[in-house]
């Protein structure tokens, strides 16, 4: 079955906001639109509006980082999904390890705000991802199957119609050290089969997994080819209009 293929920036606390805008048009001007491919960046809330404005009527959308699990009230310093989607944003990323490791985000919050996303009618990118020692101590699946399990308790199929995964091991990110085509594609095949005992076979066969963590120019080809790997969310090499623009142009 085509799934849907999703190419990503998470921009993460980068840039001022003429950088932004600025980065925005390189990108829409540089992409070389693929058939059934689609694109999505994730600016720092304050420049959300600014970047949806110069990627309106293009192929690229505009997604928050994170989102607060209510939707207004006495939350100071927090940001609600409706004000995001106000903004101009289509998709809200969910449990970013930074998220879970340096905010100490749990599965409960995951699941909390993916509800509040597809309630305001933003598409979640939920990530999920093992530490190096989970990996080494064989506990890769154990991981990745408590995370969705949790972060994806009680929704009906027809919500997992609407929300992307986004494997990116832990150790990978930031680091340098990208997973093997080969053992991203077989983490990505481990999350189909939890996806399919969460939501169903036809549902989970549509959501689309994409692979994150020090994706760069020269290893993307490798990636991209692998039967399971439906597209990436790149970190800092999506800092830069070229090479950003080499990945999601591959
Ligand atoms: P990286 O980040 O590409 O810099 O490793 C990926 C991410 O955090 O989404």
């Amino acid at each position: 079955m085509a799934r849907r293929e999703i190419f990503a920036g998470n921009w993460k606390m980068y840039k001022t906001s003429a950088e932004a805008v600025k980065l925005a048009k390189e990108l829409v001007s540089g992409l070389e639109k693929k058939p059934g491919r689609e694109y999505v960046i994730f600016p720092p809330f304050p420049y959300i509006r600014d970047v949806s404005a110069e990627c309106s009527g293009t192929p690229v959308k505009t997604g928050a980082q994170n989102i607060y699990h209510e939707v207004q009230g006495a939350f100071t310093g927090e940001v609600s999904p409706l004000m995001v989607k106000d903004c101009g944003c289509t998709f809200a990323l969910i449990g970013h390890s930074e998220r879970r490791h340096i905010f100490n985000e749990t599965d409960a919050d995951v699941n909390r705000k993916v509800r509040a996303a597809l309630d305001a009618g933003l598409e979640p990118m939920v990530c999920v991802g093992e530490l190096l020692e989970e990996r080494e101590g064989g506990q890769t699946a154990q991981v990745l199957e408590r995370q969705i399990r949790e972060g994806l308790r009680g929704f009906p199929a027809a919500d997992f119609a609407k929300i992307t995964i986004a494997y990116e091991p832990v150790w990978a990110i930031g680091t340098g050290k990208v997973a093997t085509p080969e053992m991203a594609d077989d983490a990505h095949k481990i999350i189909r089969e939890i996806l399919k005992s969460s939501a169903g076979e036809a549902a989970a066969e549509a959501m689309p997994i994409l692979y994150g963590g020090s994706v760069k120019p020269d290893n993307i080809e490798g990636l991209y080819k692998m039967e399971n790997i439906d597209g990436v969310l790149v970190g800092g090499a999506s800092l830069e209009s070229p090479s950003f623009l080499k990945i999601i142009n591959v």
